[in-house]
């Protein structure tokens, strides 16, 4: 059975965890006028503070010795270095090299063919097989396949964008209605697939297929799709011609796949330049990792205090709350990143864990959040730490609508920390309860870059303490047998 206690030093954190139980944030706060100093810390576009999480100086000190047990340095050289590190799949996990402005020849080809397409979409120079111009695009993919390119479609899009509609969940609703509403001689279908043969995916794209085949034959429907994929040989089986093949490789996660030729629906909507800018964020986060020390480290930092809520103090879920509705999709982004990633309860080593792993992430747009369940973070038996996502200057002139946006967020970090007493037991609130705030310079595309790297090697460095694969997922190929096994049987 793996332990934590294994790790030489967490005797030593549970010993300094009795000492910091007793101290409520106000008497932290009041003990140290430096608190917001010593514990905030710029990178780029990004600043994060964490003075209202329930540590002390030497917490993240000693949890820091725990990583570099764990052997952090070698492996965060062997995720770099390219290494075959996801050892139950047999393959490395090189998504890094995607972002990096030296990447190899074939990768460097693929991206420049992905943004000079989406560069033709966005003049709408591409022409449907009866001649009439590319207006909508049916983005047909699902978990990595959608998650990365919905959230920057709805944070970066711009007004050049074509029309894009995400077809992610195989329930008919949704196709049936954008059958109803597009022109199939105007629309390209993308079929976005790591692996071509996603059951939902499959079905959507042969449904979509048959609607443009009605109207023009299948030879001329077939030169409406667009594969994203990492199995060129199965989409080109599938009828799609080269090049529309926009490929990428299997050393490519899922989850980490926005920024390979999976991101084709973003890069339409936000242009090649601000794209690369995001992948020039990305490096930026990647480069901080790399090199800065591990107590100036934000993605290590970040992993340091979710490690200390869930193995220390026990908190077992995490609300994420992004004051901004253009970044609605990033609870949905993270759940797949994190939970995916570190929903495990078998170490690299093959042996069962007796500590917990990935928390419970949900989340919703602050301010809504407040009035749905925020309530329970205040008073709620359980402690659910919060990580609240504030942008500095907005992308619109509306300043009295971002005061009162940024003026709520703050005002709830505020109020999980200080609590209320009051003789009416009804109206009290405990405080105490951690949050974390993060505030972007504004939206742009390097700033979105830097924010979904800095919580991939979050999850990365979790992972290193938890020791486990942060790159594969076994545990949802079982509903996709059994969901197999019944169709067969019904059918
Ligand atoms: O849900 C499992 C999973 O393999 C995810 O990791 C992946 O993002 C998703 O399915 C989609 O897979 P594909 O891109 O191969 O269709």
């Amino acid at each position: 059975m793996a332990q934590l206690t294994q790790i030489p030093v967490w005797r030593e954190i549970i010993q300094h965890a009795d000492s910091v139980r007793g101290v409520h944030l106000q008497q932290s706060f009041a003990g140290n006028p430096n608190r917001f100093d010593e514990m905030s810390i710029g990178q780029g576009a990004l600043f994060l503070d964490y003075s209202k999480q329930c540590v002390m100086r030497e917490t993240l000190g000693l949890l820091a010795q725990a990583l570099e047990q764990q052997d952090f340095a070698s492996q965060r050289a062997a995720l770099f270095a390219g290494d075959a590190i996801n050892k139950s799949e047999g393959r490395a996990a090189r998504h890094i090299a995607l972002r990096s402005s030296n990447a190899d020849a074939e990768v460097a080809q693929a991206l420049q063919k992905s943004l000079a397409f989406a560069e033709k979409l966005r003049a709408r120079q591409v022409m449907g097989a009866t001649g009439k111009p590319i207006k909508h695009i049916i983005h047909i993919g699902i978990g990595g396949s959608d998650l990365g390119p919905q959230l920057l479609v709805h944070a970066l899009a711009d007004a050049k964008a074509p029309n894009i509609i995400f077809i992610r969940n195989v329930d008919g609703g949704p196709i049936a209605q954008a059958m109803a509403q597009l022109d199939p001689e105007e629309t390209l279908l993308f079929i976005a697939s790591k692996t071509f043969t996603t059951a939902e995916t499959m079905l959507n794209a042969d449904t979509l297929l048959g609607w443009i085949t009605a109207v023009m034959g299948r030879e001329k429907a077939l030169q409406h799709v667009v594969a994203l994929t990492a199995a060129p040989d199965i989409a080109k089986a599938y009828g799609v011609a080269d090049e529309c093949i926009f490929r990428f490789w299997d050393w490519v996660g899922g989850r980490f796949s926005i920024w390979s030729s999976i991101g084709l629906s973003a890069m339409a909507a936000m242009g090649a330049q601000r794209f690369t800018e995001f992948l020039r964020g990305g490096e930026a986060m990647d480069t901080h990792f790399y090199n800065a020390p591990l107590l100036q480290n934000m993605p290590v930092l970040l992993a340091l205090l979710s490690i200390w809520n869930i193995n220390v103090l026990g908190y077992q879920a995490r609300a994420v709350l992004p004051y901004a509705e253009s970044l609605s999709e990033w609870p949905s982004y993270l759940q797949q990143l994190e939970m995916e990633s570190l929903g495990k309860s078998v170490d690299r080593d093959g042996k069962a864990v007796d500590y917990a792993t990935a928390p419970v992430v949900f989340g919703m747009t602050g301010t809504p959040a407040q009035h749905a369940f925020m309530q329970a973070l205040h008073q709620g038996t359980q402690i659910i730490p919060a990580e609240i996502i504030l942008i500095k200057n907005p992308a619109h002139a509306l300043a009295a609508h971002h005061r009162m946006l940024n003026a709520n967020g703050l005002a709830q970090a505020q109020a999980l920390q200080q609590g209320k007493q009051v003789d009416d037991k009804q109206k009290s609130f405990s405080g105490n309860r951690p949050s974390s705030t993060i505030m972007m310079d504004e939206l742009s595309p390097f700033a979105l870059g830097q924010l979904l790297v800095l919580y991939e090697h979050k999850v990365f460095t979790e992972s290193v303490m938890w020791n486990l694969n942060p790159f594969d997922q076994w545990g949802v190929e079982l509903g996709k047998t059994l969901a197999a096994a019944r169709l067969k049987k019904d059918s």
